[in-house]
């Protein structure tokens, strides 16, 4: 039988419980990182092939640093061989790669991977996936906000031209259609500064499953519950 379910063009994912999954476990936090980074790439492969077009992902928050440095270290580290790691992978896949984010924050060689990645992926015509890194929804948009200002300043801009779609351009996902569909793991039901004004119409699903563990099945639950909601975007349906 046919698969007619409606498959969410755009999934964003909280990806959370890395920590709590590692104590469960009697292993350091920065193992269920270890584990997570692992998670990630299966769920690309997964979402790709389920036909979701534009994956975004958490992976590191502005309010991140405030952990102890060892953790903050590892999560970078892992970051990088990520970016050194996933070419060849994307380039097999067709995988197009871009973070988003305030990646000044980084260290020079990890905004230099990061870079190249982005450049020899631009081309990649299929699954597009984002990695948020040292990204905060609020920073994001006052970032934009200040380049309005800049170019009304600068006489370049009416304030009359800073609309709901100028914004939308001027934020790290420019381009990008906002998410479908939001997925937090890990048990808590908040946003914690993620995607707030791209989330504004997506359908918010929880589940309790650890990031670690997060697999295809998870995954195909969330699209099942999707496509069980009536999104009415503060309309009426008959
Ligand atoms: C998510 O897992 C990964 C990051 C936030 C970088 P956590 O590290 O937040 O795991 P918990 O929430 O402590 O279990
Ligand atoms: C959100 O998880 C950030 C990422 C997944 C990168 P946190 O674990 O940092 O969020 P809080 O602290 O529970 O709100
Ligand atoms: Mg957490």
């Amino acid at each position: 039988m046919a698969d007619e379910r409606k498959i969410p063009a755009h999934v964003a994912i909280i990806m959370d419980g890395n920590g709590r999954w590692a104590k469960k476990r009697g292993l350091p936090r920065t193992a269920g990182h270890a584990q997570g980074a692992r998670t990630v790439e299966k769920i690309l492969e997964d979402a790709d092939h389920m036909g979701i077009r534009y994956l975004t992902v958490y992976a590191f928050s502005t309010e991140n640093w405030s952990r102890p440095d060892s953790e903050v270290k590892s999560l970078m580290n892992l970051l990088r061989t990520y970016m050194k790691t996933s070419l060849a992978k994307c380039a097999k896949n067709n995988v197009r790669i871009r973070v988003i984010g305030d990646k000044s924050r980084l260290d020079d060689d990890l905004i230099r991977s990061i870079d190249n990645l982005e450049r020899e992926t631009a081309g990649n015509t299929g699954i597009s996936f984002q990695i948020a890194i040292n990204y905060g929804a609020r920073d994001e948009i006052a970032r934009a906000v200040r380049k309005g200002a800049e170019a009304v300043r600068a006489g370049e801009l009416d304030p009359s031209d800073l609309t709901e779609e100028w914004i939308s351009d001027h934020l790290d996902t420019a381009g990008l259609p906002d998410p479908d569909l939001l997925i937090r793991t890990g048990g808590e039901q908040r946003i914690s500064n993620f995607l707030l004004w791209q989330l504004a119409y997506a359908e918010l699903y929880y589940c309790d499953t650890a990031w670690p563990d997060f697999d295809k099945e998870d995954l195909e639950k969330a699209i099942d519950a999707f496509n069980r909601r009536e999104r009415r975007y503060g309309g009426v349906i008959e």
